[in-house]
């Protein structure tokens, strides 16, 4: 655990559940309007989203597991330089017509299906002011319900037979009511990249939380991270329209979220599934790499490019 303490008048009681609670969540949230500084010079003209995982954009990645957990309603927190992604997500006629003439079926119904299997909706954020700020701007789209959030870097691949991350946290919320994060735990050396929470565990990966902090500074112990994946009360949009610039100098939706404890229940769950951070370029490539390795035809282009040295300069086997 951190070192952080409850905050001043929050309580670890059950917290009452609010009325607009009974609804499914059919709704998720995207923010994608980050610059992608990280990934310099190639996100200068291309979104960091769009860049292959394997076979396909990382977000399409966040986009299934949405709508495979029950939320085909998306809405993409969109920027300037981030119209890649609706053209992504758009039908691309001219494509689909030249596949259907060609015979080419199997690949006209792939291509088809990105842009009919969701209904994705686009909204502007204009000034890169922070995730809260981000978030905030789905207000006109979520108010009154609950919905989903997915942090696109942060890649979720699930075994089969287990729910999406997103809807384990669904599934949580249809039990529990209220909010909920996906947790991991992470080293102290690694805690101050994420909010972290305290919390008591109720059983079964879940916890109460107590309270929550955004990149602390001092963690000395293991800590409980929040990752990519949220369902949000709508309760939270009074609180981040009042809330001021913190860590970092941006609106952070981890604050917003600690503003409800205690007026509403908020969960985590440690998901059951693995994580690809690929909002950095070592864990964008490890995810490559990790995800071809599971697949017969690229599995054995990885394997001699790593232990026979084809393809480099000098050719030394590992
Ligand atoms: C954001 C959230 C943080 C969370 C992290 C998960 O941070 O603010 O609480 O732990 O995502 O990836 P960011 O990665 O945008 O700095």
């Amino acid at each position: 655990m951190t070192s952080m303490s409850p905050a001043p008048g929050f309580s670890s009681a059950s917290a009452p559940v609010p009325d607009y609670a009974c609804a499914r969540v059919t709704k998720c949230l995207f923010p994608v309007a980050g610059l992608g500084t990280r990934f310099l010079p190639v996100t200068k003209e291309i979104a960091k989203e769009m860049l292959p995982l394997v076979n396909r954009p990382v977000i399409s990645y966040g986009v299934e597991e949405a709508i495979e957990s029950g939320c085909p309603d998306i809405i993409m927190i969109t920027g300037r330089t981030k119209r890649s992604i609706e053209d992504y997500f758009d039908s691309s006629f001219e494509l689909e017509t030249l596949l259907k003439t060609r015979q080419k079926i199997d690949l006209y119904e792939k291509i088809h299906k990105i842009s009919s299997m969701a209904n994705v909706l686009y909204v502007r954020q204009s000034e890169p002011l922070g995730l809260g700020h981000a978030i905030a701007k789905g207000e006109p789209f979520c108010r009154g319900e609950y919905f989903g959030v997915i942090l696109p870097d942060d890649v979720f691949i699930t075994e089969d037979g287990v729910q999406p991350v997103l809807a384990q946290l669904i599934d949580t919320h249809d039990k529990l009511g209220g909010t909920v994060v996906a947790l991991e735990r992470v080293p102290p050396s690694e805690a101050s990249r994420y909010g972290v929470i305290q919390s008591e565990a109720v059983g079964d990966g879940v916890h109460r939380i107590i309270d929550m902090v955004e990149k602390p500074s001092a963690v000395t112990e293991d800590a409980l991270a929040i990752m990519g994946r949220y369902v949000l009360s709508p309760s939270i949009f009074p609180l981040l329209a009042r809330e001021r610039p913190s860590v970092g100098g941006e609106i952070q939706l981890t604050d917003s979220i600690r503003r409800l404890i205690g007026s509403e229940p908020v969960w985590g769950v440690e998901y059951k599934g693995r994580r690809f951070d690929c909002g950095t370029q070592k864990g964008w490539l490890a995810a490559n790499v990790a995800l071809a390795l599971e697949d017969a035809d690229l599995l054995p282009v990885v394997v001699d490019t790593v232990k026979k040295g084809v393809g480099s300069k000098d050719p030394k086997p590992l």
